[in-house]
């Protein structure tokens, strides 16, 4: 993988849907990058339940509910966003364009509204990022090193690029078993800045097994607490299927819990994340926020996680299918078609606005 030649395009793409985008997708980036990508672990039974599992519930379209231009506006912490959906934390976007995070950084600002998720494992640096970003909010996604005074050198250095909350990672201690990179031999063609303090080596033709070993395994709630108040700012803990584990999260400080199976990158066997999602909201109760990721495809699959209790969703792999057709452009077009697509289902399904939403009920279709 050291010819790495990812497309370097910049244009606006007509989406008909994001399944369609995904094969298009795979027309451009290289192979390697492609399936790292769009891969799952094992036998993809979790990726797949991902998107199946939208299809338990349905969405009752309610009628004369005096509903035009609905309002997809929300708040998340101090935010207002103009969508309640934003990018999720996903490594490396320079597999998908040269342009790298700093290229998704710009399509997020020029949709505007919403929020960018940094990943650790971004491939691009803190300044190249905010040459896209410029004055868009951002989280940063911690990987964290097995040695507490790097994590404080970067939570130090996300906190002074201007990241409003810390979203700690706890589904991935370990690689997921991934089939598509070991038959690819796939390793990362450029190195993470980042992280790349704690590595030996800086991820340039590292395989994600190698960069995973070399990050810490041992996560626990302590992890919340230091991170916390290390920082001072709201956590979120990432990863999260289980009611418990979403409590002992909340006891240990979490402002927020981030309902993940990594898009069906490291558990194989586990339920699709949406199944888990309604369990966890009630045994959250409302105390903290929810963020939902994995299987976000269209417009119904946001409704009814909103539906099922999430307060926005996170956007990962259509985002980076865009950003390699499209560049920056591409990622805008990604989320101006969530925009319209979601805009649609709640003129369809009669709610007006984002609580509408969240108030509506889904109809059990098991
Ligand atoms: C992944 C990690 C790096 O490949 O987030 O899933």
């Amino acid at each position: 993988m050291t010819d790495y030649n990812a497309p370097n395009n910049v244009n606006e793409l007509e989406i008909v849907n994001t399944y369609d985008l995904r094969d298009a997708a795979e027309e451009v980036i290289p192979h390697g990058g492609y399936h790292y990508i769009t891969g799952g672990a094992g036998d993809e039974f979790t990726l797949e339940r991902n998107d199946s599992a939208f299809r338990q519930k349905g969405i009752v379209p309610r009628v004369a509910q005096n509903v035009e231009f609905p309002d997809t506006s929300t708040k998340i912490f101090e935010h207002e966003i103009k969508v309640p959906f934003i990018m999720a934390p996903i490594a490396a976007h320079g597999l998908a364009h040269e342009t790298k995070e700093a290229g998704t950084a710009r399509g997020i600002r020029e949709f505007g509204g919403t929020i960018m998720s940094i990943s650790a494992y971004s491939g691009a640096t803190f300044e190249e990022i905010q040459e896209g970003l410029q004055d868009t909010p951002r989280w940063f996604q911690i990987y964290m090193s097995k040695d507490d005074e790097f994590n404080k050198n970067i939570l130090d250095e996300a906190k002074s690029d201007g990241a409003t909350a810390i979203i700690l990672t706890a589904d991935s201690t370990v690689s997921g078993n991934r089939d598509r990179d070991d038959k690819n031999k796939f390793v990362y063609p450029f190195g993470m800045p980042i992280v790349s303090r704690y590595l030996t080596g800086d991820g340039k033709n590292m395989s994600l097994n190698n960069i995973y070993a070399q990050s810490k395994q041992k996560i626990s709630l302590d992890d919340i607490r230091f991170i916390k108040e290390y920082t001072g700012l709201p956590v979120f803990l990432k990863g999260v299927q289980s009611p418990d584990d979403a409590l002992a999260g909340i006891g240990a400080g979490a402002d927020g819990i981030w309902v993940s199976n990594h898009g069906g990158r490291q558990l194989d066997g586990a339920p699709g994340s949406f199944e888990v999602l309604e369990s966890i909201a009630k045994a959250v109760n409302k105390r903290v926020p929810i963020v939902f990721d994995s299987g976000i495809r269209r417009g119904e699959h946001m409704f009814k996680a909103l539906a099922s209790g999430a307060d926005i969703v996170a956007i990962g792999r259509p985002a980076l299918w865009g950003l390699g057709l499209g560049g920056w452009k591409g990622v805008q077009s990604v989320f101006e078609y969530f925009e319209k697509d979601l805009k649609r289902v709640m003129q369809l399904a009669g709610t007006q606005t984002i609580e509408d939403v969240k108030n509506a009920k889904l109809i059990d279709l098991k």
